[in-house]
């Protein structure tokens, strides 16, 4: 078993030094026991440019994950490609005795996945999946109030959200390199809010139908990403889940509405109603770590009532906070922060809305874990 470290810096290098790079660096870069020493990505000269932009000059610039593994042989790794790169470069991180931060979604299919879990588990090291909203206090009360037990049975979660106008560009809208649109993008978060906090009980069915009239159109997006785009801009399903739970999720990165609606959890005792974030905040929905008022209605005394919530105000940057866990748990040997026994289902679920978008039916989810 690995020991704990104590005086030395932990040695992190970052796989992938695109947009959310900087916010890995950012973060390293406030901590005194870490060291950034070095930056792999396979465009020329990209890595060498993400560096000197944080002042890095003695880290090392790589083309290539295995070759910036093999030479610098990190403590761990932050792994900020694109979707569908995530399990090649988590894969040959752990196999390179890496610790590993990967960033969401997991992956884009469900068998990417399993071999990340594969190398995780047969590597020892540790391996966390970046959902930053899970730092934020807001969620972690919403999870207190619901694992408390005030809602007695949960039977039933409604969830999602999404923008009213948000198409992003760049990678994500190409299938080569995300995979997945809106639904991987953001809808992995959603769904990790509603997961997490009902305690991630295992997927079992999925029906689901997925659309790109928005994405795809020039009235709506510029006419070069238009012509590029080749994935969803929006999609609904409706979720089986262990334990007679249903789960009813949407998620959308375009639509003429301002969100799909609150997030509500329906239980035999009560039930928790979550409120989109409300104007002026980008997000429709609440499942970025944000939310509006959340509010408990149950009975008092036989009579129907309802009892609103008192949130925290945030402290601290949630994107921080994720890093910062991931650091703690890699100096001082403890479990994942965000375990890929919680996330393995997380991706099931969009590998099933995939699966079943496509073939216009409900599909079963099936997996030896
Ligand atoms: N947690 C968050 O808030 C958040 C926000 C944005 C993006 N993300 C996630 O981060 C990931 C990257 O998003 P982005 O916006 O930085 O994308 P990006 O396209 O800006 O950057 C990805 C980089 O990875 C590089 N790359 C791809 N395959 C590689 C490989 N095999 N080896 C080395 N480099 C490789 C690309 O050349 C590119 O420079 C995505 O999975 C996305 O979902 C997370």
């Amino acid at each position: 078993m690995a020991s704990q470290k104590t005086d030395s810096k932990t040695r992190i290098a970052i796989i992938g030094t695109g947009g959310i790079a900087g916010a890995h660096v950012t973060s390293y870069l406030r901590m005194d026991d870490v060291e950034v020493i070095g930056g792999a990505d396979i465009v020329k000269g990209k890595a060498r440019k993400f560096l000197d932009t944080f002042n890095l000059k003695t880290a090392k610039d790589f083309n290539s994950a295995a070759g910036m593994l093999d030479a610098l042989k990190p403590d761990a790794v932050s792994v900020c490609t694109y979707n569908s790169s995530h399990a090649e470069c988590a894969v040959a991180a752990l196999e390179h005795g890496c610790d590993v931060l990967l960033e969401k979604p997991m992956t884009v299919t469900l068998d990417e996945a399993l071999a990340i879990r594969r190398a995780e588990k047969k590597s020892g090291k540790i391996l966390t999946i970046g959902f930053q909203p899970r730092y934020d206090v807001r969620m972690k009360k919403i999870k207190e109030v619901i694992q408390s037990g005030a809602l007695g049975k949960i039977y039933y979660v409604q969830t999602g959200g999404g923008r009213f106008r948000g198409i992003p560009g760049g990678s994500f809208i190409e299938k080569r390199y995300a995979g997945v649109g809106a639904l991987a993008d953001i809808g992995c978060y959603g769904l990790d809010m509603a997961l997490n906090a009902i305690g991630y009980p295992r997927p079992l069915t999925v029906s689901a139908a997925a659309y790109d009239y928005f994405g795809t159109n020039p009235r709506y997006n510029t006419p070069e990403d238009a012509a590029r785009f080749s994935v969803d801009d929006f999609c609904g399903a409706f979720i089986r889940l262990e334990g007679g739970i249903t789960l009813d999720f949407r998620m959308s990165w375009a639509m003429h509405m301002d969100s799909t609606g609150a997030t509500i959890f329906l239980g035999t005792e009560g039930g928790l109603k979550v409120e989109p974030a409300g104007p002026g905040h980008p997000w429709g929905g609440a499942w970025d770590g944000s939310c509006g008022p959340v509010t408990l209605f149950h009975d008092y005394l036989g009579t129907p009532t309802h009892t609103p919530i008192p949130l925290p105000e945030p402290k601290e940057d949630n994107f921080y906070l994720k890093c910062r866990s991931f650091v703690d748990a890699v100096r001082r040997r403890l479990p994942a922060p965000i375990p890929s026994d919680e996330i393995i289902y997380n991706q099931a679920i969009i590998d099933g809305i995939i699966r079943s978008a496509a073939c216009g039916r409900e599909v079963s989810v099936e997996f030896t874990e």
